[in-house]
């Protein structure tokens, strides 16, 4: 079967840092992935080239058939490849509903908009309550929910996540992997980036562990899970 995504020799700079070195990574259709490492190892770097946000200094994405050098981040989503980035960027001057919309403006029209939208208020009910406040007033664990439904609102056929749990409470962190469950359980493909790698691993099929840059190893989460260097170096 062929990749979904499939990601040869990524390398990204900044200036002098070489953030990501020769990377290779696959997506499988409906497989969900997981990409965990150490704080500064390149997992944002990684998804930021994928989504379009930095230019890579070498290396090939290909992602359903296509490849994406010279394709523009708007188009990406457009084609179904969308990132909930880390640290949510949600815009909290914004309503949530108007946060929501923002999520699907690459569509022409509003063909759909409407489905999409009651459909996400069905998955965070939260959001559909608050819909008229200010992103910006909502907790931290809203405003993930928020950062989601958003990626979703462009009907993402790979999605990626970096750090949805990051900052929140254990029980807003279950909740959030509980949707992120869900999503995947839908038909949505997965590509998550976590600190808590033992969540990830548990919600995942498949593991890349990342250290300065470089794939250091890959396997199935099952067996990253009983792995003794994985377990001492991110599972504590
Ligand atoms: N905008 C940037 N400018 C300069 N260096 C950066 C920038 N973003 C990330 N880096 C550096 O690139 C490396 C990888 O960062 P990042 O991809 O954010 O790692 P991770 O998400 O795994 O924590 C780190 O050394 C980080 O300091
Ligand atoms: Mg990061």
């Amino acid at each position: 079967m062929t990749a979904l995504l499939q990601v040869e020799g990524l390398s990204v700079h900044y200036g002098g840092i070489e953030a990501v070195t020769g990377l290779d990574l696959e997506v499988r259709q409906g497989e969900r992935v997981t990409l965990i490492g150490a704080n500064g190892a390149g997992k944002s770097s990684t998804l930021k080239a994928l989504a379009g946000l930095v230019v890579p200094s070498a290396g090939s994405i290909r992602y359903d058939g296509v490849d994406l050098r010279t394709v523009p981040a708007w188009q990406r989503v457009g084609r179904g490849l969308s990132l909930v980035p880390e640290g949510r960027g949600v815009f909290s001057r914004l309503s949530v509903e108007e946060n929501l919309l923002m999520g699907a403006y690459h569509r022409n029209g509003a063909t759909g908009l409407y489905e999409e939208l009651e459909r996400v208020y069905g998955l965070f009910t939260r959001l559909h309550e608050r819909r008229h406040q200010a992103a910006g007033t909502l907790s931290g664990g809203e405003q993930q929910m928020l950062a989601i439904g958003r990626a979703l609102m462009a009907a993402p056929r790979l999605l990626m996540l970096d750090e949805p749990s990051m900052g929140l409470a254990p029980l807003m962190v279950e909740r959030i992997f509980e949707v992120i469950r869900n999503i995947a359980e839908a038909g949505v493909t997965l590509l998550l980036v976590e600190q808590n790698a033992r969540l990830a691993l548990e919600i995942c099929d498949r593991a890349y562990v990342m250290e300065s840059g470089r794939i250091v190893l890959t396997d199935s989460a099952a067996r990253c899970l009983d792995n003794p260097l994985v377990r001492s170096a991110y599972l504590g």
